[in-house]
């Protein structure tokens, strides 16, 4: 199992490029499926679960084609396995995103249920929940959800009981086939379900209020193709900011989108870190030891779940003491055992709550990386932490972050992948 070692202490300086976001990038594949024309993606980020998804897609009967320089073609002109296996779905709980646009296209898929994952139980019940709404007729048997509807879907109002992210996608493209129109409420508003909504305008569907709690879909009867660009990964712009300002370093992200980070770059200037933005770039400058920030997760604009372990991290060392407060999954602490043994001091208050206590130095040490945030909030430590930390099982990194030792070394850490 490949592992990274970090020799730590080293203060990060210099520029790098933001890459495409995973997240986004994983719903416009699916969205492929949606038409018998090509979709053309590019600033597509070459990461484990991309490559996951293009081979559920290749799985179901779809051609891919990787152009190259982060380019994919995908065309799916039929689909004659409508069935997403165990196999897959299991390494990947967003392949649960093909769901809606197999039923909306061909009135029938089979797809297997995510189940939990290190984070927490994960349901998806609402995604269930709204494609009923719509007309579907859905079991769930031998761990495989079966939908089905009698030609087009209808078009309904579906009020979420929580905001979810990939439930909004979901049925966000199921509704653009749809005969009549879906409202959405309570949707999510996240970036990546607006650039969704941006390809699928593009391809001829016809949307309104994304980005806001209601969005509105006039189903039409068919889609094309189109060719977009995958916006900038906020979370890993955020990551690096993040890196930056634990090694009291100065960093710029080129590509980056500074409208997506507002929450996460007011927590970085109540850190005394000084933060600008451009157009199309970040930056971060830490002169001195970071003061600790109290972090509580919600849903966009809400300060995200995906940034909470690198802050986590941040205020391990920072001067203060700082309450980290998880409101989304049940599960996301994983890395506050891992990063006490680099010598940082935080404990839990209830279940959901951490309570950072900063100390002035972490010490390098060997780490084990349990999920893709978690891992990187390590890699934060050990690049804060003087002497060498060796992070183990670092595929979890690789679904989530490009290129990281490349960028990383751009930057002037010291870093090295064991095989
Ligand atoms: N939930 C339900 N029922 C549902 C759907 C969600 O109870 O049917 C609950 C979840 O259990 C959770 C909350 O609602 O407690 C929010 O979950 P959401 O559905 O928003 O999460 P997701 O769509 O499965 C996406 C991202 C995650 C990110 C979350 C929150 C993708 C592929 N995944 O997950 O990203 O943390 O939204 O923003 O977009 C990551 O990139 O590391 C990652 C985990």
């Amino acid at each position: 199992m490949q592992q990274l070692e970090i020799d730590g202490g080293v203060r990060l300086e210099g520029r790098i490029d933001a890459s495409g976001a995973k997240n986004a990038a994983l719903p416009l594949i699916a969205a492929a499926l949606l038409t018998e024309e090509p979709l053309r993606l590019s600033n597509v980020p070459r990461l484990q679960d991309v490559a996951t998804m293009l081979k559920l897609l290749g799985g179901l009967g779809a051609s891919v084609e990787d152009e190259g320089h982060g380019c994919v073609a995908v065309r799916a002109i039929d689909i004659p396995n409508q069935r997403a296996p165990y196999e897959l779905v299991k390494t990947m709980r967003a392949s649960f995103l093909v769901l809606g646009p197999l039923l909306a296209r061909f009135g029938a898929a089979e797809v297997s249920l995510p189940g939990g994952c290190a984070i927490g139980a994960r349901p998806v019940d609402q995604h269930l929940k709204g494609l009923e709404a719509m007309g579907a007729e859905i079991e769930v048997q031998e761990g495989y959800v079966t939908a089905r509807c009698d030609g087009r879907l209808q078009g309904a109002t579906v009020v979420f009981d929580m905001v979810t992210h990939t439930g909004t996608e979901n049925l966000l493209m199921a509704a653009t086939l749809a005969d009549g129109t879906t409202v959405l409420e309570n949707a999510a508003r996240e970036p990546e379900v607006v650039d969704l909504a941006d390809c699928l305008r593009a391809m001829g569907a016809k949307i309104t209020g994304d980005g806001t709690a209601t969005i509105t879909i006039e189903g039409v009867p068919t889609l094309g193709g189109a060719a977009h660009r995958v916006i900038a990964d906020r979370v890993e712009v955020g990551t690096y900011l993040v890196a930056a300002a634990a090694t009291r370093g100065s960093v710029r992200i080129d590509g980056a989108r500074p409208g997506t980070l507002e929450a996460v770059c007011a927590k970085l200037r109540e850190t005394g870190a000084t933060v600008e933005e451009g157009e199309d770039w970040i930056s971060v400058d830490m002169p001195h030891r970071p003061a600790a920030v109290d972090i509580r997760t919600a849903p966009h604009p809400g300060f995200p779940t995906d940034m909470q372990a690198q802050f986590l991290a941040l205020n391990a060392i920072a001067e203060g003491t700082a309450r980290v407060t998880e409101t989304i999954f049940e599960n996301r602490f994983m890395h506050v055992q891992e990063i006490n043994r680099l010598g940082a001091h935080i404990d839990f208050e209830g279940g959901n709550t951490a309570i950072v206590h900063g100390v002035e130095e972490l010490h390098g040490a060997p780490l084990m990386a349990t999920d893709l945030r978690a891992s990187s909030s390590l890699v934060i430590a050990g690049l804060a932490a003087t002497g060498t930390t060796l992070v183990d099982r670092i595929y979890h990194i690789d679904r989530g972050y490009e290129r990281l030792e490349d960028k990383l070394r751009a930057l002037g850490a010291i870093v090295r992948r064991l095989k």
